[in-house]
């Protein structure tokens, strides 16, 4: 393991310490909080642990299912007590950019399902300003060139323009959703989420010094599905240091 994975499971774990029997616990997408689903797995199994389980993707589903972590349907349960959930982001405010993983989408219903939003990070995701790490935002396939367009107007109208990329991996075929034909690359072929849509990743560099209005402006986009800013929704961040795991609080 690096000294990254190894920073990523401490965080990953001293989580699990807000989990409690009976909760209802939002599980988040990524390689930090994969050591999440794991520990409250080793819970149930060796402590009894009893919590339901809501994934934030299909690969958490199939890990949290692995480790023997009980699932329901979010609409099935009124609300989650807490959802824990890593990050790509996060600055003074709390405010956060999600996404690098693809899942978004899912990832933001739960969190605004829950009563708590609690982030596992190293240390390198904690920044001054939003947007070194590229933006990612979720958009329907259709007219998906159109939607890019519009996002670089509103992207250049809070100053923070840039490169916009469609997210693309080395080992995905061609497709096609929805009628639009996505052919392979140099690049590979385009990323599709669980939700059947793509993603641009928005290139603004550390920029962005109006989260909520930005989020507010790129939602009002028809083709736009889901924006990765998560402005006011994170309640601690349980960050993995060199000298250890500090537990930064919003309201302390
Ligand atoms: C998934 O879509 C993302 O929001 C992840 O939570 C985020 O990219 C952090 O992932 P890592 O823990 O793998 O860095």
């Amino acid at each position: 393991m690096s000294e990254i994975d190894d920073l990523k499971k401490e965080a990953g774990i001293a989580a699990c310490e807000v989990v409690e029997s009976g909760m209802k616990v939002g599980l988040g997408t990524g390689s930090t909080v994969a050591h999440t689903v794991i520990e409250l797995g080793r819970r149930i199994s060796e402590e009894g642990l009893q919590i339901i389980g809501v994934p934030t993707s299909i690969a958490t589903q199939e890990l949290a299912l692995e480790v023997g972590i009980p699932l329901a349907e979010l609409g099935e349960l009124g609300g989650l007590d807490v959802v824990i959930d890593g990050a790509d982001e996060f600055d003074p405010e709390f405010q956060l950019i999600k996404g690098g993983g693809g899942a978004l989408l899912r990832e933001k219903i739960v969190a605004q399902s829950s009563s708590r939003m609690i982030v596992v990070a190293d240390e390198r995701k904690e920044v001054e300003k939003l947007g070194l790490f590229p933006l990612p935002i979720e958009i329907t396939p259709f007219s998906w060139t159109e939607t890019s367009r519009q996002i670089s107007i509103i992207l250049e109208s809070l100053n923070c323009s840039g490169k916009i990329v469609l997210r693309r991996k080395e080992n995905l075929p061609e497709v096609e959703l929805d009628g639009v034909e996505f052919p392979r690359t140099d690049s590979g072929g385009v990323f599709v989420t669980d939700n059947g849509n793509v993603i641009l990743d928005c290139h603004v560099g550390a920029n962005i010094t109006e989260p909520l209005t930005l989020e507010r402006n790129l939602l009002n986009l028809a083709g736009v599905a889901q924006v990765g800013l998560f402005n006011n929704m994170c309640d601690a961040v349980y960050l993995a240091t060199e000298a250890g795991v500090r537990v930064l609080r919003k309201n302390p």
